[in-house]
């Protein structure tokens, strides 16, 4: 981040990089008797020492990081010199993810019964925006990429034709990178968007390594979006919970964006996962060509010998999704197809975590392994000789069609808003009889947490049959009130 570097009493810091960095450290060696929140004080291990593991970073920001009364302004001189990097006019750090600044620009972009313009491949906390904000989407379905069958980012001429039926908009939102690690040409879409007099916001929640090398992707503001979200935690260096948005006014109001973050921050934020953000954002700017360059290498490289290793694996690369500004996929997003094997990704996944290695996302015909920068040649060794081990272990079948999981190939029905929909009478119908009925739940195999079932959508079978054979064969079809989705809650009649 360039920007000067003060203490939260505004002066100059010695050997720390950022305010909040500084004013962490100094909290933590603070001996003086704290009389403010929280409640352990710091104090834990006076009372259980096998507590002290898990609230040794705790820090308040209100009465740790700063007084009680923000009197030293610590937190807003970091979100400016961050804001300041992202090229942005307003940034906020959030403690609840991107799951609360997804909520937070929702609510900043219109009024109940406004429509935006938004990619069905959304992350659910961006339907829940939809519900708490009331806006009314007009979607944007994905697509399948032809070679890998992975699917694809929006295309301009997607965002036309949606943009014809849905003039007045107020905003297009999409995710990008994708979940599996697919771009959409963002400086195209934001051409597009602003012909139309639209805001263009991104979540950009699996992009906080975006734009800190010249091998990687922009961010989305630099490439002409007038908002984005990241989860520090996910690709960034960030405590679990991290997250920030940042947005150019014009477009967007201030005094709005203001309104919706504070309407969906914690009262009593912790100062560790913010100072952890601003420390993310520092060493990412000061370090991030070294150790992205690194990372970028590695991921290279495991891609070459698990095609070595497994002859016929898919290993997508940015090869394969050229684009105008640069490639179309995220150089650090390792992706592992197994389908062309006929192996099994879930055998695959039960077989590494009984040696103790966890993959972020596993499915029966695909891996999607977390690759950051602080991963290191050994740990990316070891990764690819497991997979390859597991696989070598657990056996394989007939091969099967490169598509994407069914999270991309949603074609929802809709018959109610978000927001009616939630709100609406509810019953609980067994699974055979909610086929055509309007669903009153979300239902997300989980990752990616993208809404198979949504409240509003017209239930179809098919995605009824799919969801409950992958709750069988062990995903986490997460926020379903069944998991096992024997019964479904639909808007009553
Ligand atoms: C695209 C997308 N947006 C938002 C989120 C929410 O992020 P968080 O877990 O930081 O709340 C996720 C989480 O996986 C995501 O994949």
């Amino acid at each position: 981040m360039d920007g000067q570097v003060v203490s939260g009493d505004g002066a100059p810091v010695e050997g720390v990089q950022g305010p909040l960095v500084a004013a962490f450290r100094e909290a933590q060696r603070r001996s003086a008797p704290q009389f403010t929140i929280p409640g352990h004080k710091g104090r834990i291990g006076e009372i259980d020492p096998e507590l002290v593991g898990p609230l040794a970073a705790d820090q308040p920001l209100h009465g740790g990081l700063d007084t009680p009364k923000l009197a030293r302004g610590a937190l807003q001189t970091s979100e400016r010199m961050a804001a300041r990097h992202f090229g942005a006019d307003w940034c906020r750090f959030g403690v609840g993810g991107s799951t609360q600044t997804n909520l937070a620009l929702c609510l900043a972009l219109g009024r109940p019964g406004d429509q935006v313009i938004v990619g069905r491949a959304l992350h659910r906390s961006l339907f829940s925006g939809l519900v708490l904000s009331g806006l009314e989407p007009v979607w944007i379905l994905a697509s399948a990429h032809r070679e890998t069958g992975l699917p694809l980012g929006i295309t301009p001429s997607a965002l036309r034709r949606a943009v014809a039926l849905a003039p007045e908009a107020r905003a297009v939102i999409l995710t990008d990178p994708g979940y599996l690690g697919t771009l959409s040409p963002i400086s195209e879409l934001a051409r597009v968007a602003h012909g139309a007099g639209m805001a263009l916001v991104v979540d950009q929640a699996w992009g906080a390594h975006f734009g800190f090398h010249p091998g990687l992707p922009r961010h989305a503001l630099a490439l002409g979006a007038d908002a984005l979200v990241t989860s520090v935690h996910k690709t960034g260096l960030g405590h679990t919970q991290a997250s920030l948005a940042c947005a150019r006014t014009g477009r967007l109001e201030l005094a709005r964006l203001e309104r919706g973050f504070d309407a969906t921050h914690t009262t009593s934020p912790a100062g560790s996962i913010l100072a952890s953000i601003e420390g993310s954002l520092e060493l990412m700017s000061a370090r991030g060509e070294e150790l992205l360059g690194r990372a970028m290498e590695l991921v290279h490289a495991a891609r070459r010998q698990l095609r070595e290793a497994l002859p016929g694996v898919g290993v997508p690369d940015e090869s394969q999704f050229p684009g105008r500004d640069g490639p179309l996929f995220d150089p650090l997003r390792l992706v592992v197809q197994l389908a062309p094997l006929g192996a099994d990704g879930r055998a695959v996944e039960v077989e590494m975590l009984r040696r103790g290695v966890a993959l972020e996302y596993a499915d029966r015909d695909l891996l999607a392994p977390v690759v950051t920068l602080a991963d290191d040649c050994g740990t990316v060794r070891r990764l690819v000789s497991e997979i390859v081990r597991a696989v070598g272990a657990t056996g394989r079948g007939s091969d099967r069609p490169l598509r994407p999981p069914l999270s991309w190939r949603v074609r929802p029905k809709v018959a109610l808003s978000p927001r009616e929909a939630f709100f609406a009478g509810h019953e609980r119908v067994a699974w055979q009889l909610a086929a055509g009925r309007v669903s009153a739940e979300l239902v997300a195999p989980y990752p990616p947490g993208i809404p198979v079932l949504a409240p509003g959508e017209v239930v179809a079978a098919h995605h009824l049959r799919v969801l409950r054979a992958a709750a069988r064969g062990g995903a986490r079809i997460a926020y379903a009130s069944d998991p096992s989705l024997g019964w479904l809650d639909v808007v009553s009649e």
